[in-house]
């Protein structure tokens, strides 16, 4: 078992560099088959979504399920948010009725700071997505796909593709990828580019960069969160997608990355979506491992705090 205890995981700064490492070995074991721990006592969760998830939502479903875990279901359509329940309230009320554990993903960027503050609320907090701040459950599975394939971080040539502005997946990745050491590179239509990220690496275009790298990390285009005025599909392609030419020119261990959904024909052609150096179903598989093994991490720590 790890060693590793986690209170809330709202932010991928949340997790030490070391315990990034202890995730990745425990998701790892659990991916091979390791036995879990038994609780002893039943352990409550849910999952809050009040955005659309097909992954994220499914994925902690299941490793809440592997876990043993009791799934206490909440659907935002049915539920008291539609008589002007808050945030705070419906949280507020399932802390009350003993969930231990609460997943939630909401549009508001840093919806969990008012609930990680308050002292009274006993459950942990993980964030599924916070608006277009950070993914830090995202970020941890792909580092895990990532040490997978290179067994380190170090000098790791990773370029991330498309919408940085609006995708909290990019957000959470290069963060954490520049603190485990990957050289960062940064492609966007001019529109999407996030000023804040050239702390985090070097901008430049997919065509100069892609047979250098060793991630290619491609973005899914956030239609929900821009009005798309101008967006032409067919001119994103051409500057910014993965085709069969741009694939050809990967380097031989280079691997290609997306969070999906996928946009297939917009950031990437049907054909490299399954492709031998795509890893974006491998990412899906790893997200339940990994979601088990910070699951674990916020179990230990509840244990231990008793
Ligand atoms: N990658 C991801 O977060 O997918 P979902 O939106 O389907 O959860």
């Amino acid at each position: 078992m790890q060693n590793i205890s986690l209170r809330h995981l709202v932010r991928v700064d949340d997790v030490a560099t070391e315990d990034v490492y202890l995730l990745i070995q425990r998701a790892l074991e659990l991916k091979k088959g390791a036995e879990i721990q038994d609780y002893k006592q039943k352990v409550f969760a849910s999952n809050l979504f009040f955005e659309n998830s097909t992954r994220t939502h499914c994925s902690f479903a299941m490793a809440q399920q592997k876990l043993g875990m009791s799934i206490i279901p909440f659907e935002v359509s049915t539920s008291s948010i539609n008589k002007g329940e808050s945030l705070y309230d419906t949280v507020l009320t399932l802390d009350a009725l003993g969930v231990d554990i609460m997943v939630i993903r909401h549009p508001l960027e840093a919806f969990y700071q008012t609930l990680i503050n308050q002292a009274s609320l006993k459950c942990s907090i993980i964030n599924g997505g916070d608006g277009t701040g950070e993914h830090p459950t995202q970020s941890l599975l792909d580092v895990m796909t990532i040490y997978e394939q290179f067994q380190d971080f170090k000098e790791l040539k990773v370029v991330i593709v498309g919408d940085l502005k609006h995708s909290r997946v990019a957000h959470s990745n290069a963060r954490l990828l520049k603190r485990l050491g990957s050289k960062l590179f940064f492609c966007s239509p001019d529109a999407w580019w996030d000023e804040s990220l050239s702390n985090e690496g070097e901008r430049t275009t997919l065509d100069e960069c892609i047979n250098e790298m060793d991630v290619v990390m491609l973005l899914r285009v956030q239609h929900e969160r821009h009005n798309d005025l101008g967006f032409d599909q067919t001119e994103y392609h051409a500057k910014f997608g993965l085709n069969e030419t741009r694939y050809a020119q990967l380097n031989e261990k280079a691997i290609v990355m997306h969070p999906a959904p996928v946009n297939r024909g917009s950031e990437i052609v049907d054909v490299c979506v399954e492709a031998e150096k795509s890893r974006i179903v491998e990412q899906m598989r790893n997200g339940v491992y990994m979601r088990m093994a910070i699951l674990e991490a916020i179990m230990q720590e509840r244990t231990q705090s008793k």
